[in-house]
């Protein structure tokens, strides 16, 4: 009887509580995250990264290249980043038009007929034309309305994307203005416009601006990042509402008609397969359908017949080509590439024996006459390894030892290096292992300018612990130990889970913010002693390979019940950047 009435409250409690599923996850909320962390999304093109935040770059860093663009403040800039980049640091510098300054060119956006000077129907004056025309209604959406409300001064961007009293005004004109925008511009001028013809019929696009003091949230709203508050039911759906997309970032879900980036971002569905990576991994990109020639020829024809259509009707430029484009000229490094894959052979602990390009950015720290520990090979003359591996003031003890494979035969492909300087994360704690990470540097060879390690590729690194998930499978290898006792002298390697929650099975040992815990279900694979310093890898899904942990500690090997334990070096971008300069080992955001 009383479970009943136990269970009949329940199950009222759960319908008066129902409603759309909500994916929003409340851990990830607290961050506050925005279009401008850089943990979530890219950056722009003319901004940086730094300390997870998108900032302004300065505009000698954008690319050479691109054609000159005129702001607001008629002045002429080289190239859209340019502008972009000088806009960032003068917002009130906006971006005019494509190509010269030569007439006193203006671009207006005016709302009309509204109570309140936030809200009407949207008139615009383009660049190069005298007359005022109104917005097409039919694709218009939140994503432009934004952008309108931004252009004119709320930085909040719009209530809704419709004025309420606009039932009874027709267009007086007969044709309207197609705006899209990607939803972030400042300005509307940024977004392209075509004319459609016969539109008499349409009621004309109209926009509420967000005033921070008319809306009273409601029970079922969201509270955005920057204030504004949204319906519940527009998160995580792909659509910027927020317009600071604070919507859309903390998501375990997406609904349908947006895609889920594994970085448990929402972004829209046509951003998936569309050339440009908007998932901070690039799954968007990734298994794309025939993604080889066919696509390609099949694609040359949809966008000569976009040209068509668009040499008769576009009226500016599609300033979001020139941002990916811009995108695209930015500096690229190489990393997490290898010439072959591992594949599964005989038999670190449990693991199989690594052939010769397997793991490239894999070294060897050797100590006297011992291999003590394995290390990292980050580009430049840069190692990472563990702290706890090496001694401040013993740098000259020290050999990193490259392309080795079995210290016992020697195999040709071997460099060996003596340590030029070693630099131990300064947090680093000898009684609780946090922030177990360092950083060696190899001498030059001869009086060489750079470091070429033959036969290495440095692995990549993650600036943002939202690229792997518990349970993506990763690669841990090392010369340490194949059992308990029994040395062995080659490199092995095996795979392991990445493991959520690891307070359970170390408690008040274990830090989630320095540390991360991978292993196998029944313990079979795992590191060992001397495998410390070591990698642990994670491919993205175009197979390359990030250095997700080095290997730290744990309860002794090969334990189900004590897993691996990893510093997590997506918490040490900005340290590691510091020394070996943020134009080594970015790869994007740059
Ligand atoms: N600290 C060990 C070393 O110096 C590595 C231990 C890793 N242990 C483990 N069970 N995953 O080599």
């Amino acid at each position: 009887m009383r479970l009943y009435l136990l269970l009949s409250l329940f199950f009222c409690f759960c319908l008066a509580f129902r409603k759309e599923p909500d994916f929003l996850i409340k851990k990830c909320l607290s961050n506050r995250y925005t279009h401008q962390s850089c943990s979530k999304v890219f950056c722009q093109p003319w901004e940086k990264c730094v300390e997870g935040t998108c900032i302004c770059k300065l505009p000698y860093l954008c690319p050479k290249g691109g054609s000159s663009v005129c702001s607001t403040s008629h002045r002429l800039f080289r190239s859209y980043c340019q502008l972009k980049s000088y806009e960032c640091l003068h917002p009130e510098n906006k971006f005019l038009i494509n190509g010269t300054c030569e007439k006193k060119e203006t671009f207006t956006v005016s709302l009309e007929f509204g109570e309140l000077p936030s809200e009407g129907i949207v008139q615009v004056k383009l660049v190069n034309s005298d007359e005022r025309e109104y917005l097409c209604n039919s694709k218009w959406s939140i994503t432009e309305a934004n952008v309108v409300c931004r252009h004119l001064g709320h930085a909040e961007g719009a209530l809704y994307h419709r004025y309420s009293n606009n039932s009874g005004i027709q267009m007086k004109a007969p044709n309207c203005l197609d705006v899209t925008c990607r939803g972030l511009e400042s300005s509307l001028s940024e977004c392209a416009f075509s004319k459609r013809a016969n539109t008499n019929d349409e009621t004309p696009a109209g926009v509420t601006c967000y005033l921070r003091e008319v809306e009273p949230p409601s029970p079922d709203s969201f509270k955005c990042v920057n204030g504004k508050f949204i319906p519940r039911s527009k998160t995580c759906d792909g659509i910027n509402d927020c317009a600071d997309q604070s919507d859309e970032l903390c998501c375990r879900a997406c609904q349908p008609g947006s895609f889920h980036c594994t970085s448990d971002v929402c972004i829209p569905e046509d951003y998936r397969c569309n050339g440009e990576m908007d998932c901070i991994l690039g799954d968007d990109e990734s298994n794309c359908k025939g993604e080889e020639s066919f696509e390609t020829q099949d694609q040359g024809v949809r966008q000569d017949e976009v040209q068509v259509q668009e040499r008769a009707q576009a009226l500016n430029d599609n300033m979001d080509n020139e941002r990916r484009k811009i995108k695209s000229l930015l500096p690229q490094i190489t990393c997490g590439m290898r010439r072959i894959t591992p594949i599964r052979r005989k038999r670190i602990l449990g693991g199989k024996s690594a052939i010769k390009d397997e793991f490239p950015w894999q070294v060897a720290i050797k100590e006297d006459n011992q291999i003590k520990c394995g290390g990292i090979y980050i580009g430049g003359c840069w190692i990472l390894t563990a702290a706890h591996c090496v001694r401040p003031n013993k740098a000259h003890r020290y050999q990193v030892w490259t392309g080795l494979l079995d210290w016992i035969k020697l195999n040709p492909e071997i460099q060996i290096h003596k340590v030029n300087q070693l630099i131990i994360h300064d947090q680093y704690s000898a009684s609780t292992y946090q922030n177990d990470i360092a950083l060696l540097e190899v001498k030059k060879q001869g009086n060489k300018k750079e470091c070429d390690l033959p036969f290495t590729t440095p692995a990549c690194l993650p600036w943002s612990e939202y690229m792997f998930r518990p349970n993506h499978r990763c690669i841990v290898s090392g010369f340490g130990l194949e059992e308990e006792f029994s040395r062995v002298y080659s490199l092995k390697w095996g795979h392991v889970n990445l493991i959520a929650n690891c307070s359970k099975f170390y408690s008040s040992r274990f830090y989630e913010k320095e540390m991360l815990c991978a292993g196998t279900e029944d313990g079979s694979i795992d590191a060992c002693k001397g495998d410390s310093g070591g990698p642990l890898v994670c491919m993205d899904s175009n197979n390359v390979a990030y250095l997700w942990g080095i290997v730290s500690w744990g309860e002794n090997c090969g334990k189900p019940e004590f897993p691996g334990v990893y510093t997590k070096v997506a918490n040490y971008f900005d340290w590691i950047s510091h020394y070996v300069g943020r134009a080594l080992i970015a790869q994007y955001n740059v």
